[in-house]
């Protein structure tokens, strides 16, 4: 019996071990999944603002509103295990993130607040008409933009 418990003990403290030693890569692997869809999630919902605004697709003021309230609601997501150190391109090749986040952690920070500011002014008016959603969406699109320019991998 003692032995048996003791067998036990050193199984489980075994199954420990295992599980936490590949915790890191793992953490890893699914934060960059995790801000990937957080960035897929805005990119869904910033959508129909887009179109409206350009006219591909009627004004709907309900749809614009709930665009941009999930938009508030994505932008508001906690980044703080997303940007797992040295997660970028350089080390990986599923991301596309830049090294410069890690070097600038202060203005990535300053890019992801603008973004959510932007978000929240785009929530206030999208639902007043088609001319209010056009007057908030340059900041909008332009807040997502310039997070992109300094640290994501351009596409060309
Ligand atoms: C604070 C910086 C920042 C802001 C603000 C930002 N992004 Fe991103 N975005 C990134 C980075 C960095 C990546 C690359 C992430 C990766 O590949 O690991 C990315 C990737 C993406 C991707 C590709 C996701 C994928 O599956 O690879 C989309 C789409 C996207 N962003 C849309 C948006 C939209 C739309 C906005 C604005 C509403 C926005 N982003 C705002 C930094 C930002």
């Amino acid at each position: 019996m003692k032995i048996r418990l003791s067998t036990l003990a050193l199984a489980a403290a075994t199954l420990t071990l295992g599980a936490a030693l590949p915790a890191a890569a793992q953490d890893a692997d699914s934060a960059v999944e995790a801000r990937q869809s957080a960035m897929t999630l805005m990119a869904f919902n910033i959508g129909p603002l887009v179109g409206m605004a350009r006219g591909d697709i009627e004004y709907d003021a309900e749809l614009a509103q709930a665009a941009a309230d999930s938009l508030v609601h994505v932008s508001m997501i906690d980044h703080g295990r997303f940007w797992v150190e040295g997660t970028h391109i350089e080390n990986r090749d599923d991301t596309e993130a830049l090294p410069a986040i890690w070097e600038d952690p202060e203005d990535f920070a300053s890019k992801l607040a603008d973004l959510r500011d932007a978000a929240g002014a785009m929530q206030e008016v999208a639902g007043d008409g088609l001319a209010a959603l056009q007057g908030e969406l340059r900041n909008l699109g332009g807040s997502c933009g310039a997070c992109h320019d300094n640290y994501r991998v351009s596409d060309d």
